[in-house]
């Protein structure tokens, strides 16, 4: 967590959250820093003790297991870079995007936040991709919230690329706050994003070997 620049309203927010969330989903475009301010918040209510369950929904550029999956791992202390690479439940959502598997998705992140629950996080923290814009979007998202019942809908935006999103939800109600992205955010081209994706794969399946079957 030392190399990372960590705006005034992140550590704000990991405060309030920490006494009354149950359930948290943080949104935001592609490469707002949704990752890292997972990470910053797991860092911070794991040194205070608190039990987080993390679940992965971002089918592209995975931070638990390979692409194409939902994870989820629980962590109990804080976790170094390596944490985040052993040990943790998927489920299988079969394509890189939700566009197109809207249900696939939705369901693998019940199932994730439900066994989340079931391990006893105190807070589970969900990850989204950074699939915001256009109708499918809109109802993944929307189906997402009203499925899981977050206290807390955490929305990174640049300027107020969201906002489309937020307003409707403020109307039902839901408890949004909103967070500035870094500057130190990095846009990452397609080239950068398909790597890092064969190198998750790689990593993934690095141990796996062909069994032939005789009959
Ligand atoms: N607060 C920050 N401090 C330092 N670097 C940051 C910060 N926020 C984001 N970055 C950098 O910007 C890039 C994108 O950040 P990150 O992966 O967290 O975004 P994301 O929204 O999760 O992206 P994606 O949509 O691909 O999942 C990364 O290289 C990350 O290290
Ligand atoms: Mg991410």
């Amino acid at each position: 967590m030392n190399n990372i620049d960590i705006p005034e309203d992140w550590k704000a927010v990991a405060g309030r959250t920490k006494q009354a969330a149950k359930i948290c989903i943080v949104i935001g475009k592609i490469d707002s820093g949704k990752t890292t301010l997972c990470k910053f918040l797991i860092h911070k209510w794991t040194v205070s003790g608190i039990r987080v369950g993390y679940v992965d929904s971002d089918l592209g550029q995975s931070t638990l297991g390979p692409p194409a999956t939902v994870g989820l791992k629980i962590f109990n202390t804080p976790p170094n870079q390596a944490d985040y690479s052993n040990a943790f439940n998927l489920h299988f959502v079969g394509n890189i995007s939700p566009e197109g598997f809207l249900l696939q998705t939705l369901h693998a992140v019940k199932i994730m936040v439900d066994k989340s629950l079931q391990r006893g996080s105190e807070i589970t923290l969900i990850d989204t991709t950074g699939f915001v814009d256009g109708p499918a979007a809109r109802i993944l998202k929307l189906h997402n919230i009203e499925l899981l019942h977050p206290q807390w809908i955490i929305a990174l935006q640049a300027k107020d690329e969201l906002e489309h999103l937020l307003k409707g939800y403020e109307k039902m109600d839901w408890q949004v706050v909103r967070l500035g992205c870094s500057k130190q955010a990095v846009i990452r081209s397609q080239t950068e994003r398909q790597k890092y994706r064969i190198e998750k794969y790689k990593a993934y399946f690095k141990l796996a070997r062909l069994i032939v079957e005789f009959f």
